[in-house]
């Protein structure tokens, strides 16, 4: 498995990293403590070395208590901390009622950061994104606070989370921008206008959410019950029967394809967007050892240009119902 060079940084990471959201944030209660950091850890043991968090996960166990994810990837990685990446975020706090609260002030990302590294048990980040555009704070703005911090040594690198063209450019000119993470998978294209951007300013592309919230594994059918308000999926418009009528299509070439490769449709999911394009780094999620492997195998699958392009070309004529806010791809 190559490892892949994160934009201008010095990062290599391989092909697939992990997102360590669900162990406390939008997977239903969190795993405890306990379970969470033995399988984050077992995660690094079979290879994972790029570990995506953020201040904002956070989960109320159902004693009240709070899950803070940070803490996790901080307890589980302390001490092989020189061997792994660890990228967090910033800027996006949740109210009550799970809307978000964007906040990236200078103060408050100083704040945040400061708080980010205590729970994180480590004194520098890796990559430090603003989760989230704060519309009352310019990428100026964002981008000087980022390079302060990085000449303190807080932290290494940094990115922005659901970036547009414009705000990467205005950011980039102020301090270089390694990686963005916007949402991008098969069924969630509407991002693909940003690639010539980051070839040109020569900056990754990790991809959140990148089986669908997990829908592209094809282990869950319109019957799948996701119980409570903290998992999100219970909400999410791929798993209602219309949204599975209108993937039908995408879930039977996967069927089709996985046999094909002898691979699972989660992995060829993962796969496609590897062999796509070499700056992407994908960060699909999953609190359970045997699928973190499996995740991580993608990175060992080969589609051709020819595969690809004939991917790309069904996924042209076909129409999602889709997490994210537009359903058109
Ligand atoms: N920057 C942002 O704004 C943003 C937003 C959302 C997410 N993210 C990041 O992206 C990461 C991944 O996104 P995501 O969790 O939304 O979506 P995802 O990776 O597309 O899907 C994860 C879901 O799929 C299930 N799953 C994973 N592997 C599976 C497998 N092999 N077979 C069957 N089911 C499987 C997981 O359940 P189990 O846990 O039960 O396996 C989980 O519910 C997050 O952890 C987070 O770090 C970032």
């Amino acid at each position: 498995m190559q490892k892949r060079k994160l934009g201008n940084s010095n990062l290599q990471v391989n092909p697939v990293g992990l997102g360590c959201m669900g162990f406390s944030h939008a997977s239903g209660d969190p795993v405890d403590n306990k379970t969470a950091v033995k399988t984050l850890r077992q995660a690094y043991e079979m290879g994972y070395d790029f570990f995506d968090t953020a201040e904002a996960y956070t989960g109320l166990f159902p004693d009240g208590s709070i899950s803070y994810n940070e803490e996790l990837v901080g307890q589980a990685l302390h001490n092989v901390r020189d061997k792994v990446v660890i990228a967090t975020k910033m800027g996006v706090h949740h109210n009550d009622d799970l809307s978000l609260r964007l906040d990236s002030r200078p103060q408050t990302i100083r704040q945040s950061v400061e708080s980010s590294l205590k729970r994180l048990e480590t004194d520098y980040i890796d990559l430090y994104y603003q989760h989230r555009i704060d519309p009352n704070v310019e990428p100026e703005t964002v981008a000087e606070t980022m390079n302060q911090l990085m000449k303190e040594g807080k932290i290494r690198y940094w990115g922005i989370s659901e970036a547009t063209g414009d705000y990467l450019r205005r950011a980039n000119a102020v301090c270089p921008v390694t990686a963005i993470e916007n949402r991008y998978s098969m069924m969630a294209r509407w991002h693909e206008s940003i690639f010539p951007v980051c070839e040109e300013l020569n900056i990754a592309y990790v991809a959140f959410s990148p089986m669908a919230n997990g829908f592209l594994t094809g282990k869950y059918t319109p019957d799948t019950k996701f119980e409570g308000k903290q998992d999100y999926r219970a909400g999410m418009p791929q798993y209602t029967q219309e949204g599975y009528d209108k993937a039908k299509a995408l879930l039977e070439l996967l069927t089709g394809m996985a046999e094909e490769k002898q691979a699972t449709m989660g992995q060829l999911s993962l796969a496609w967007m590897l062999c796509k394009k070499p700056y992407i780094v994908p960060i699909p999620g999953s609190r359970k050892p045997e699928r973190l492997r499996e995740n991580f195998e993608a990175g060992n699958i080969v589609l051709t240009q020819e595969e690809i392009s004939m991917i790309d070309s069904r996924l042209e004529t076909m129409r999602f119902e889709v997490f994210g806010g537009h359903s058109a791809k």
